[in-house]
Order: structure tokens, then sequence, then C-alpha cells
């Protein structure tokens, strides 16, 4: 017996399957059955919906990637991943198999690198808010410490007369290159903040200033941004060697920054096509340093401190289709598992959404429609995106939100609904990397005062 199909009210539909230029649209149309070779169905039968998936190999040739670009123009490379981009420690450990040291912002994440074996001499230290026992425990393991304000190096000061020793210290630094740069973080150099905090250092008999750091932002398209950000880089390094004759740089940490393919609400073009390749970024950070250093007899370290390039792409979220609306403008909503409390970054990418079954018109599976994808959470901000295009999808389909490694996962919180499962994917293996959560996890950490403890009536 044929399946009986469900009666469905009739909509007009504005058919959405051309391209609308030479780049855009006819992707919309694909589906995503499997992640790594495991199908969708399988993980779901294994693991629940919504899921997190991590694939390990391509984590692995990321990082490999990453790596080998930059290392293949400039000599002395060190990769330390971004722990606050995504610190499932699972994701965490494989990049440190892989040679990179941890970038971490505070005493919280610096613990979970110290529980994954990392030596504290491989850590870097950043962030504007580090407490006095995280900065004394960071400087006794010799971690790489850039500060981030004259309050801190006052800290270090005081921490390294009572260890009775010199303390190295980097700065960070922060230099107008873009319209929304970041400006809050470190020493600004043109207000000239950052050569008084090289000042302060040389003039300290108990601090040694070590290391040049800056960090501009997130997905920046615009690799030459990096170029000019290197060259200004270079004049202040400059300017302080040729000022303090003592100081020696022994790192330019140039932070993360680097995009993903994922597209932006605002952009036309999918990021996917905007987005630069490791290579260009090396060059437009490498060529102005091996330019400057080429000839001279010091080399300093280059720290790259990526995250989003490196996770983005590789973890991806499982969500199943709960109900379907007709909203009152004549659209459709879908009401998915997943929210924006598990995807807080929806807030800003138009992610690929594909459903995991095939959809295929001629076998009568529908014209593609634009559809606003809301999540579960009984709240109107709960939406993951307006106007998907996607095919006519039922309740109980699964759907695959691509490329949601970064910012997600260490941004998701237990708003309404409790936080799903994470498993990496190796081969034909896969494994846990986080088991759901659970009320008694949420209990756990909850007192309630014995004058609340009893109901009333
Ligand atoms: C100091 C620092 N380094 C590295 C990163 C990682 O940035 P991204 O994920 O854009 O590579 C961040 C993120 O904000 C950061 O603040």
């Amino acid at each position: 017996m044929p399946e009986k199909k469900l009666y469905e009210k009739p909509t007009i539909v504005r058919n959405m399957q051309g391209s609308m230029n030479k780049l855009a649209g006819a992707r919309q149309r694909q589906q995503c059955g499997e992640i790594a070779g495991i199908s969708v169905n399988e993980l779901v039968k294994g693991f629940g919906s919504p899921l997190w998936v991590a694939c390990e190999e391509e984590l692995r040739l990321k990082y490999k990637n990453l790596y080998q670009a930059f290392s293949l123009r400039y000599p002395k490379v060190t990769i330390a991943y971004s722990y606050k981009t995504n610190f499932l420690p699972g994701i965490c450990a494989l990049f440190h198999q892989e040679g990179a040291w941890a970038e971490v912002v505070s005493g919280f994440e610096y613990e979970i690198a110290l529980s994954l074996g990392v030596p504290g001499s491989q850590i870097i230290f950043n962030g504007p808010y580090k407490t006095r026992e995280e900065l004394e425990r960071a400087v006794k393991l010799n971690s790489t410490i850039n500060a981030d304000s004259f309050e801190e190096l006052y800290e270090l000061e005081e921490i390294a007369e009572k260890l009775g020793r010199k303390v190295k210290v980097g700065i960070r630094i922060n230099m107008k290159l873009y319209e929304a740069n970041w400006s809050r973080f470190g020493f600004s150099l043109e207000e000239g903040d950052a050569l008084r905090a090289a000042h302060q250092i040389a003039q300290s008999g108990n601090l040694t200033l070590s290391g040049l750091h800056i960090h501009i932002g997130t997905q920046i398209l615009d690799k030459d941004i990096y170029r000019r950000m290197v060259e200004r880089l270079l004049e202040f390094y400059q300017e302080i060697t040729s000022q303090y004759s003592e100081i020696t740089i022994e790192y330019l940490d140039v932070g993360g920054g680097f995009a993903s393919s994922n597209t932006l609400h605002h952009e036309w073009i999918s990021g996917e096509y905007v987005c630069p390749t490791f290579e260009e970024y090396a060059d437009a950070i490498c060529i102005p340093l091996t330019s400057e250093f080429s000839k001279a007899g010091h080399m300093p370290r280059l720290f790259l401190e990526p995250g989003r390039a490196l996770v983005d792409e590789c973890i991806h979220m499982i969500a199943t289709l709960v109900a379907r609306k007709d909203l009152p403008d004549g659209q459709r909503g879908l009401v998915l598992n997943a929210g924006i409390n598990l995807l807080p970054t929806s807030y800003w990418y138009r992610f690929d959404i594909k459903p995991a079954a095939t959809h295929n018109d001629a076998a009568g599976g529908g014209i593609a429609e634009r559809v606003h994808l809301y999540g579960p959470l009984c709240m109107n901000i709960d939406c993951i995106q307006e106007n998907a295009l996607l095919p006519p999808l039922r309740a109980g389909e699964h759907l695959v939100i691509r490329n949601v490694g970064a910012y997600n996962y260490s941004q998701s919180w237990q708003f309404i609904r409790l936080r799903p499962a994470a498993v990496i994917i190796t081969g034909t293996s896969v494994e846990y990397l986080r088991l759901p959560e659970n009320t008694d996890y949420i209990m756990q950490l909850n007192r309630i005062p014995e004058h609340l403890a009893h109901r009333s009536g």
C-alpha cells in the first residue's frame, strides 16, 4: 500500500529553485544525510537529538593546514588553541595531540589545560581579568602572560617582588585598524598607553617585557587588516627596542580572528566564497615579519591563537523538527528542538541548514519554501533563522545545522532546556565528548535554605 499523504492546507509558494546569481541559491537544495560517513538517523538513534557532532579527521586536518600555511612562511611558529571558542576537553586534547599550546582567558580555562596535561609553560594566559591567585599560579608555572591593564602590571610587580624573581610579561596592544575595531582590550597604541606600559615595565626592577600581543577581533574577512596590523606592530617593536636596548622581545602574538566559511546575516555572498584561505592570512602576516627579521640576528617566535577557523566547520548540530506553524502573514514557521540557548551565534550567522532526508521534487518532495526556523524555547527571541529555504518538511524529520563549532557550545546555557550530548566521529566509531545534562546535574550546586524547604498547604 502506498503511504497515505497527510492533508495540508494549500499555500502559494514562490518558486525559489533557480539561482539568484552565479554564486547563491542552488546549494540550499542539497541534503545532508550523513556526517563524516555516519548516517544522521544512526547518530540520533544512538545519542539523541539535538546533538553536537564533531569530526576528528577534519579537526586534525584544519590544524595541520593552518600550521603548514604559517610554518612554511616563518620559521618559528606556535599555535595556541583558543579554549573559549570551544572548551570541550576532548576537542582541546585533540589539538594538544597535534602540538598546540593552550590560549586561556580565565582561571577556569587554565585549570582545564592543566588537567589535560598541558605544562604551564605551554599556556598563554590572556584576558581583561585575571585574579591575583590566577596570576601568581601562572607566574610560578612559567606561563606566557599578556597583561591587559596597568592594574595588572602593578599586580605582577607585587607578585614578582613576593617571589623574589624577575617576571617576564607581554602586553596586549590595541590599535585602530577597521570600523568595528576591538578597542577595549589591552593598551591603546594611538593613546600612547602601549608605550607607557613598555616604559613602566622597563623602569620596573621586577618585570621584563618579553612579548607583544594583539587580537583584533573575530571572523576577520579582510586579510589586509592583518598585514596593516603586523606592519604597525613592527613599527612599535622598533620604537621600543631602540628606546630600551635591554628589551628582548621573544614573541609576537597576533591572536586569532581567522574566519570560517559561515555567512554573516548582512553578507549577500555565501561565506565560503569570501573567507580567505590560511595561505592568504599567512602571507599577510608573515611577509612583513620575514622582511623585518630575515636579516636581523634575532627572530621572535610567532604565536597564533586561532579558535573559530579550527573548530567552526568541523562540528555540526543535528536537530529535529517538532512542529509546523502557519503564521498569520501567510509564512510558515518550523519549530526545532534546538534553540538559541544551544546556538547563540545564530544571532550573527546565517547557518547552512540542510534536511537529513532527500526531498526530490520529481518524487513529490515539494518545492522549496521560505520558512522561519524557531527553537523550542517559550520566548519570542528564539529564532535560529528567518527565511531559510527548505523543502516541505514533516515533524520528526532531522536537520543538520552545519558549521557550528565556534562559540556555540561554549556560550550555550540551560535556559528552559538542558544541553544535549556532544559526540566525536573517529573513522567509523562515535564516542561521547560530553554526556547530555540531566536534572540531577543541574540541582547539584543548588541549596534550599531550611526555611524555604517546606511547602505551605
Ligand atoms: C585573546 C584572544 N585570542 C584568540 C581568540 C580566538 O579568536 P577566533 O575564534 O576569532 O580565532 C579570541 C577570541 O575572542 C581572543 O579574545
